[in-house]
């Protein structure tokens, strides 16, 4: 184990002090709250002495030292003492008490035992302090920045009690969440080698961030078959995103099974007997199982019952439903669902082990990039996703720990509980309510806390809260830290970029702390956004928009683009380049689509 001293590189003895901090007396006290003054004039020549809010401030009694953080301070003119015209007085949060302050084995305890009494002296505490204050004695801490108080002394997380008890990163748009997630996982995949990492990577802008500790998936060379979803799932996919009609769906649900029993017949015994022992678990109901099944038997299941029909109303609807499973099964965007979804019979192992990494082999993180998908079938890709994740890990009693990071967190789970997939919303909340105990942790970010279901918010133990400034937002996270904390929120308005309050279980006590920064290379960016430079005049013609069209429109398939873009796509990650386009010379440099790819809100 490291302490914080080492850690920080600062000499556990106190060196000569350059200066003599100035001294203040304890005036009264009240609860854990005391009021100290100090004298004015000299408090406001020094950097370190400076007393001002949410600065620490010693108490001495006896062997301890308590720690107070200063909540307000003001001049007062209450003359205490002849000759002392000025002083400042400031009000103190005691937070806990360095015990042995002045010995080697001085460590920091929180909550208060020793009270301060009537003139006790108080100083301005120094970076050895800090550093006890917010040591956290593990092994596995994530050093993620420097304290506010003090730019010397590092900020610690403890990471498994950020893992295990879940954590958020809130904050309005581009004050930095993105690139703290960013440092927080490179510190985790540094600190704990049994981790696996699946980040849902809404805006596309991780893939780069993470070199060869990360794979990189996209509708290019994601493989999910359908057959992998639900049945709530593949009704969603199929009905492209809006609710199913009902004699549409019953249909479904009774073809669907039978879909399966008839692939199971053409596998020989193995997979019949899986898909039997499947149907006794589930107590017959076959539709849900992720067993295989093949499009073309649930066609003639479909086709052979609509045959037996004399009401050309129900025929209809047969024919509908079957119109309906065509089209999206031949649609380009939807190849990563249903190409070749059933060469090599039951892929699930295959598929799982690539999607979640196991075994990792060295690279023990997946950055999912969603902004590629068709937007209606997102959040069923999504739910699928997630319940996978939790279900392995249920049924391998949580051998192996899995991190699952959810960008834009508040669109998957809002607050209002008819917006969204239903599905997506419970596979998420289950990894939040019950994932601890197997072993699947969840990160949640989002810029819209207030638009986040409370639930899921209140699962998380650890908070990282950046700048905000809406109202609603700064209220939610006033109702989630404890009282104690809550002065620290004030701040939350001021904050920098790439500044935080750190709330919660991961952390020893509250803290503001600034995030290191990332190299430029690590720091997450949607493509999208470096579209500037394009020569408006001669690049944006008349065939540059009729090769984006053909593009949007799913064409662009048989120049060799394998998964034509949709209208919300950001491009591809620069390590996998698109194979080159047979109109590659209309100038449709993936450069130029980023301008193209932002969203109305992100446009400047
Ligand atoms: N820790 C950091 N290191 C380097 N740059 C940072 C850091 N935090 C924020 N930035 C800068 O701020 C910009 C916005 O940050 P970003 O993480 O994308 O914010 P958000 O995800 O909240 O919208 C980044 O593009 C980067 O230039
Ligand atoms: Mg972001």
């Amino acid at each position: 184990m490291q302490n914080a001293d080492e850690r920080n590189g600062i000499n556990s003895g106190e060196g000569p002090a350059r200066h003599e901090p100035p001294l203040g007396r304890v005036l009264s006290v009240r609860g854990s709250q005391a009021k100290v003054e100090f004298p004015a004039v000299s408090a406001f020549d020094l950097e370190e002495a400076r007393v001002t809010v949410g600065k620490f401030v010693g108490i001495t009694a006896g062997q301890s030292l308590l720690v107070g953080v200063v909540t307000d301070v003001a001049l007062t003119t209450e003359v205490v003492e002849a000759g002392a015209s000025f002083a400042a007085a400031a009000h103190l949060d005691i937070v806990g008490e360095i015990v042995d302050h002045d010995k080697p084995s001085a460590r920091f305890r929180r909550g208060v035992t020793t009270y301060p009494a009537i003139s006790d002296t108080a100083k301005p505490i120094g970076s050895r302090e800090l550093g006890l204050v917010f040591d956290i004695a593990e092994s596995d801490v994530l050093t993620v920045g420097t304290l506010h108080q003090d730019g010397t002394t590092g900020a610690f997380v403890s990471s498994n009690d950020m893992l295990n008890k879940h954590f958020a990163v809130l904050g309005s748009t581009g004050v930095g969440k993105s690139s703290a997630v960013a440092l927080m996982l490179h510190e985790l995949l540094r600190a704990r080698q049994d981790l696996r990492i699946f980040m849902l990577d809404a805006h596309n802008e991780y893939g780069h961030c993470f070199g060869e500790r990360a794979q990189v998936l996209s509708p290019r060379n994601l493989k999910l078959p359908f057959w992998m979803f639900n049945f709530e799932e593949i009704v969603d996919v199929f009905f492209g995103g809006r609710p199913g009609l009902q004699e549409e769906v019953d249909i479904l649900a009774e073809v669907i099974p039978l879909a399966k029993a008839a692939y199971a017949q053409y596998r020989g015994p193995g997979e019949r007997a899986l898909v039997k022992r499947m149907e006794i678990k589930s107590g017959g109901s076959a539709v849900d199982n992720p067993v295989p099944y093949r499009i073309a038997d649930l066609l003639a299941q479909l086709d052979a019952r609509m045959g037996k029909l004399e009401n050309r109303a129900s025929r209809m609807v047969y024919h509908r439903l079957i119109t309906r499973i065509e089209t999206i099964c031949n649609d380009q965007r939807y190849a990563f669902m249903f190409d070749n979804a059933n060469v090599g019979g039951d892929t699930m192992a295959e598929v799982f082990s690539e999607i979640f990494r196991l075994p990792p082999r060295g690279v023990p993180m997946t950055v999912m990039q969603l902004a590629g998908f068709p937007s209606e079938v997102v959040d069923a890709v999504v739910s699928v996703l997630c319940r996978l994740a939790f279900d392995f890990a249920l049924w391998s009693d949580g051998a192996a720990p899995l991190l699952v990071v959810c960008e834009e967190a508040h669109r998957y789970v809002a607050a209002d509980r008819n917006s969204g997939f239903g599905p997506t919303r419970r596979s998420i909340s289950r990894i939040a309510k019950e994932g601890r105990k197997y072993g699947v942790f969840l990160g949640v970010v989002t810029q819209r806390p207030a638009e986040l279901d409370p639930t899921i918010l209140s699962q998380c133990s650890t908070l990282f809260a950046l700048r905000m400034t809406n109202d609603r937002d700064q209220a939610i996270l006033r109702s989630a830290v404890s009282d104690a904390a809550a002065n620290l929120l004030a701040f939350l308005p001021s904050l920098a970029t790439g500044e935080c309050l750190a709330f919660g279980e991961g952390v020893a006590l509250p803290m503001r702390l600034r995030f290191r920064q990332l190299e430029p290379h690590q720091i997450p960016r949607s493509e999208m956004a470096r579209g500037s430079g394009i020569d408006v005049e001669n690049g944006l013609g008349h065939e540059f928009v009729t090769a984006v069209l053909d593009r949007w429109r799913g064409l662009s398939k048989q120049d060799g683009d394998p998964i034509p873009l949709a209208p919300r796509i950001a491009p591809e990650q620069p390590a996998a380049p698109a194979p080159a386009p047979a109109r590659a010379n209309l100038g449709l440099d993936p450069e130029r689509f980023k301008l193209l790819k932002k969203s109305p809100a992100e446009r400047p």
